[in-house]
């Protein structure tokens, strides 16, 4: 049984987050998310969930590529979270390349590229 992670606020859900998930997937056997809380994304990411948790969490929940999602508090979760969850693979898009080399001595790293053209960044700006 081969365990996939991945981390995100998957806000404002749109194909680039299903395409990430679709591939993250197919790596293993098992898709865990630890979803970004409405207050970590804001104080640690700066960024201001439009969607809260609750309802971020129910839209992943019903994709059919994701098995298990939990909350991500903060950035010093994720050693902890491997080894709770008995994961072997970390995925992220490869906006954050690099930035997580230092969980390779606990599994698998692997950065996917991402979707062009959309963003949960861009969408806010139009909706602006
Ligand atoms: N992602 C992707 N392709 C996109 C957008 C996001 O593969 N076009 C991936 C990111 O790289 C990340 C995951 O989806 O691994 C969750 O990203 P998230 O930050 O929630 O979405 P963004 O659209 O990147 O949000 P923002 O614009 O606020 O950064």
């Amino acid at each position: 049984m081969i365990r996939v992670l991945t981390y995100g606020n998957f806000d404002l859900f749109h194909v680039g987050h299903v395409r990430l998930l679709e591939r993250a997937s197919l790596l293993g056997d098992e898709l865990y998310i630890g979803l970004s809380t409405d207050e970590f994304s804001f104080k640690g990411k700066s960024k201001e969930t439009i969607i809260p948790y609750n309802q971020r969490y129910e839209v992943l929940k019903s994709c059919r590529y994701v098995t298990e999602i939990f909350p991500e508090f903060h950035w010093n979760q994720k050693i902890r979270d491997i080894q709770y969850y008995n994961i072997d693979i970390f995925v992220m898009g490869d906006d954050w390349r690099g930035k997580f080399d230092f969980l390779k001595e606990h599994c698998e790293v692997i950065y996917l590229s991402r979707t062009p053209d959309i963003s949960t960044t861009y969408l806010k700006d139009i909706l602006k």
